[in-house]
């Protein structure tokens, strides 16, 4: 008799490791094999992932190699300066075609029996031509390497082995109002400051995943040091960061989760002056987004709507994620003098099996951020989110652990709650789409993530 498709080994149907009663998710999830195979299958070879940015891969013919869910893919740009994603496998007999992390060349060709493949995937031969050693039965068309869709946002490079699946502003949805923000409002774009830092995380990836959704409460518990040292200490604030950190925050049906924060505190400690004092422009120019300078802010005007620099000026999207697996940093870092330098990080938890992950960094810098600004902006964003970075430290401590939890008979059946939820609906005047909260951080984001996560699991096809 065969099986449901969303029945597991042990009879347990997928749809109930979410508990939509009590929204609670099962332990399990975080340690199963057979769910992690399932992922790979329904949400990694599903949803679009980002694998870089355009600026990795700037000349004809440059590539990196990076990873969709546990496949090996060559991300290149050909000399028509199109950015394409392929399979790492040979078609020949699955070797590896490309064995190096990065690097410039107009053909890649398999080490085994020499089979070469042009950047943009496409067959161009095999070693001995007179032999027709690729042999007679399939046209030389149908013998590239396998292409995975792409779309660049922002200079981000997303791919998808959905090829007839939404496009990638239907999967970003309301949020992409939000993501805009912080992507595409400048002129010249944004550029990476160097490749990508990877290390090893002993963790399901979902433990990093589900945290990237906004989980603002591990915040004021795990990094509560970031309201009581050196620079981060709060004035007259004790250790509460609850001021510094309210805002609005974003959900969306696909996962994706903004932390909006307001910037009215920086501001009277900048300026001596209420927000309602200051024009927009004003704002700006006294607190400009990260990697932006009081010169460059006039370049937003050119990219996003009056409403769009409303929310930059007061409650910036500053920490979320996307789905399924990305978390972004677009923060202020205080300074001793009591000024603040931006700071771009963009990091993807890469799945390697139930209970590792490769946490990948990028730091970004706007291309026209002048250059003893960026060079500062690299120092702190690594500081503080790089790989040995002090917040990173406190995250890498406790994902491992919980991944250690649903190994134990007793914990796999302990569930994850997600029980702080609110909707106390948009902050008064609040001009953005989508599915908004005022105030703190609760757990609408991350819950939206896992029912997003359910869907995909079981979805029809
Ligand atoms: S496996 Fe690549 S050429 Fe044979
Ligand atoms: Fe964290």
């Amino acid at each position: 008799m065969s099986r449901n498709k969303n029945e597991l080994a042990d009879g347990t149907n997928i749809a109930d490791l979410v508990r939509i009663d009590t929204r609670e998710v099962q332990m399990r999830t975080l340690e199963d094999r057979e769910i992690y195979e399932l992922e790979q299958e329904r949400l990694f070879g599903k949803t679009w992932l980002m694998l870089g940015h355009e600026s990795e891969i700037p000349n004809s013919n440059d590539f990196v190699l990076r990873y969709m869910g546990d496949d090996s893919v060559i991300v290149t740009r050909t000399k028509d300066g199109e950015v394409h994603v392929s399979l790492n496998v040979c078609p020949h007999r699955g070797m590896k075609i490309c064995t190096t992390e990065a690097g410039n060349s107009p053909v890649h060709t398999c080490i085994y029996h020499g089979w070469a493949f042009r950047s943009n995937g496409d067959f161009l031969g095999s070693p001995i031509e007179k032999e027709c050693m690729h042999g007679k039965i399939m046209e030389k068309e149908e013998l590239g390497l396998r292409k995975a869709r792409v779309t660049l946002y922002g200079g981000l490079i997303f791919a998808t082995w959905n090829l007839e699946g939404e496009s990638f502003d239907e999967f970003l949805g309301d949020a992409k109002w939000y993501y805009d923000l912080m992507f595409c409002r400048s002129d010249a774009g944004m550029e990476v400051a160097g490749p990508p830092q990877r290390f090893i995380v002993r963790a399901n990836w979902k433990t990093a995943g589900e945290q990237s959704a906004a989980d603002g409460f591990h915040t004021l518990m795990l990094h509560r040091w970031l309201g009581e040292v050196g620079n981060y200490k709060k004035e007259g604030a004790g250790s509460d960061l609850a001021e510094e950190m309210y805002g609005a925050e974003v959900s969306s049906p696909h996962g994706h989760a903004l932390r909006c924060i307001d910037l009215a505190r920086k501001i009277r400690r900048l300026t001596g002056k209420e927000p309602s004092e200051l024009s927009l422009e004003e704002k700006l120019r006294i607190l400009p987004p990260p990697g932006m300078t009081a010169e460059t802010v006039d370049q937003l005007k050119n990219n996003l709507t009056d409403d769009q620099m409303e929310v930059l000026a007061w409650m910036p999207p500053q920490v979320g994620g996307m789905f399924p697996n990305i978390v972004f940093a677009f923060i202020y870092i205080p300074q001793p003098d009591g000024t603040v330098i931006g700071s771009m990080a963009l990091h993807t938890y890469v799945p390697k099996g139930p209970d590792k992950l490769e946490f990948m960094n990028w730091v970004l810098v706007e291309k026209d951020t002048p250059p003893e600004l960026k060079e500062q902006m690299v120092k702190q964003t690594l500081n503080l989110l790089g790989t040995s970075g002090m917040v990173e430290q406190d995250d890498s401590d406790t994902w491992p652990q919980m991944t250690i939890s649903a190994k134990g008979p007793q914990g796999s059946k302990s569930t994850m709650k997600y029980q702080a939820i609110y909707e106390t609906s948009k902050p008064k005047g609040w001009p953005g789409p989508g599915i908004v909260n005022e105030g703190f951080t609760k757990d609408d984001t991350q819950w939206h993530w896992w029912l997003y996560w359910l869907e995909l699991m079981t979805a029809e096809k």
